[in-house]
């Protein structure tokens, strides 16, 4: 039986096909090629009721909404000290694939641009190598979705073949001691993180675990400490959109962040977790779509936290 959300749901994702605008990324061969018509959407109650509508069981590569995530990972394997000193929490108001150091100690700005997201990626399991930590993180993010996560060898492969920036950033990462891992090796472990597959319905449910204070609705288990998901919440308000965070903040004004393969997640704390794929991207990164669904629900259900 069709509930009135799913209904809301359906009118919603019709309402907003007259978004247009926007390419699939093209910087990765492989996400050049995504069907543009796809569009989905999935929300998340804490109780753990998933509510969705339109292409929202299509697996894409989850991109940079794997940042939060693992930032989180690393919050809880670290401990904050450790975290801080190797990425700051400022945005940066620049590209998310800028450089973006902080003048004064040479850390990455924020962990939500790539910068930071890879000396996030190279503090996990101190020692260990590339395998070792994109499995750790396959399997963090896998118990976030509450079902095995599988990575992307297409896209991966894709990816490192035009990663130039990416293994810049990792030398330049390199060369100033913000990490001490080989920088091609550290591209790789980061670029397996991003190419992991979930669907527009896992995403819901992997935001509704930061919704619900850490605690996966499904299964139960606790994959963060309330403590850790209020830093991951903090930055994913203040970097998750990069530089339109404060356009985002504006309109839609909840936590939330995106990814080139056309997800984008927003997390409304103690309620749900709701999730958007449309490939099309704006300037920024983000999907056009996926933000005019958002804009659309503040409108319609006054997401706005302020
Ligand atoms: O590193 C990259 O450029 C991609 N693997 C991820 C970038 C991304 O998703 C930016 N988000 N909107």
């Amino acid at each position: 039986m069709r509930s009135p959300i799913h209904e809301y749901l359906t009118e919603l994702l019709q309402s907003c096909e007259v978004v247009q605008g926007g390419a699939p990324a093209s910087y990765i061969p492989e996400l050049a090629e995504a069907d543009p018509s796809q569009f989905a959407i999935g929300l998340s109650a804490v109780d753990g009721a998933v509510y969705c509508a339109g292409d929202a069981e299509v697996e894409f590569t989850i991109q940079s909404i794997s940042k939060p995530f693992v930032y989180g990972f690393a919050l809880e394997d670290l401990g904050p000290e450790k975290v801080w000193d190797a990425v700051d929490v400022e945005p940066s108001g620049d590209a998310f694939n800028e450089l973006s150091l902080e003048p004064e100690t040479g850390r990455p700005m924020n962990p939500m641009i790539n910068a930071g997201a890879l000396a996030t990626h190279a503090l996990l399991l101190p020692g260990g190598g590339v395998d070792a930590r994109v499995e750790r993180i396959r399997s963090g993010l896998s118990a976030l979705a509450g079902r095995e996560l599988e990575i992307d060898e297409q896209v991966y492969h894709s990816e490192m073949e035009t990663a130039y920036r990416n293994r810049a950033l990792a030398n330049m990462l390199r060369s100033a001691g913000n990490v001490d891992l080989e920088p091609l090796q550290l591209v790789r472990g980061y670029t397996r993180q991003c190419a992991v597959r979930v669907t527009t319905r896992d995403l819901a449910i992997m935001a509704a675990t930061l919704s619900n204070g850490g605690v996966q609705p499904w299964t139960g288990e606790r994959v963060f400490s309330a403590r850790v998901v209020r830093q991951v919440l903090t930055v994913m308000t203040t970097c998750g959109m990069y530089d339109s965070a404060g356009d985002w903040l504006s309109t839609v004004g909840i936590p939330a962040k995106s990814g080139v393969g056309g997800g984008i997640i927003g997390v409304l704390p103690g309620q749900a977790g709701i999730a958007t794929f449309s490939p099309p991207l704006d300037t920024h990164g983000n999907s056009v779509r996926g933000v005019g669904v958002f804009e659309r629900m503040t409108e319609d259900m006054g997401l706005h936290l302020m």
